[in-house]
């Protein structure tokens, strides 16, 4: 699938899941990464952070919660994931949302101290580019950190190649070879896998 379907197709299909999103068994299921990411994340006070593909953000209200002196942006490519984060908000007056396509971030250079992408970074049709934009709204030593599967184990590889041969052809995972060489291609320092369980991992590095 070339680039431009995979962007209108994650449009359509985003668009038309947002409804069912957050009553979904996925929901119940990434729930339980948010935590993982949180911990990870670590003291977000006084930061700029931008979720990258936040959906119906549930996560990113979460952090805005908890971290009343942090600003946190939520960006997404689907309108509707959008439109229903955006009821979530309540009176919260450090979160925003913004819509757009992560390989043309509407944001000055070195914006962020943090950058988090969750569930997400294989629905990218060009990971080069979504890595380098992330990577230009970072601050100097800014930090990135992405959750998402990872062809690693038996187990991994086998519920990879079912999402990307049945469920959701177009989609891309990388072996931990491949993101330690993308990210530091994409201009990343102190890169760093670490696995959290048998599909998924944290990729993280530093805005070089
Ligand atoms: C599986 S959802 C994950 C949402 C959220 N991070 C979560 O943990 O529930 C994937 C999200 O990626 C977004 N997305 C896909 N391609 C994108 C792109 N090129 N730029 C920005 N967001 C994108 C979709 O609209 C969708 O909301």
């Amino acid at each position: 699938m070339n680039k431009q379907n995979l962007t209108s197709r994650n449009v359509k299909e985003f668009n038309f899941l947002a409804k069912y999103y957050d009553s979904s068994i996925f929901s119940w299921f990434f729930k339980n990464s948010y935590k993982k990411v949180k911990k990870q994340l670590g003291d977000i006070q006084g930061k700029n952070i931008l979720s990258i593909a936040c959906g119906t953000g549930t996560l990113e209200i979460n952090l805005a919660r908890l971290n009343s002196n942090a600003k946190i942006v939520g960006f997404d490519l689907s309108q509707e994931m959008l439109r229903i984060a955006q009821e979530k908000i309540g009176d919260l007056k450090n979160i925003q949302f913004s819509e757009g396509n992560v390989e043309n971030l509407p944001f000055p250079d070195q914006s962020f101290d943090k950058i988090v992408c969750v569930h997400a970074f294989h629905h990218f049709s060009d990971s080069e580019k979504a890595l380098k934009e992330m990577q230009r709204v970072l601050v100097a030593n800014g930090t990135l950190l992405i959750f998402d599967a990872v062809k690693e184990t038996f187990l991994g590889k086998l519920f990879i190649f079912i999402v990307e041969n049945f469920i959701e052809p177009g989609v891309k995972h990388f072996s931990k070879e491949e993101w330690m060489k993308l990210l530091q291609e994409s201009g990343y320092k102190n890169v760093e896998i670490q696995k959290v369980n048998s599909f998924h991992a944290f990729f993280m590095g530093t805005k070089i």
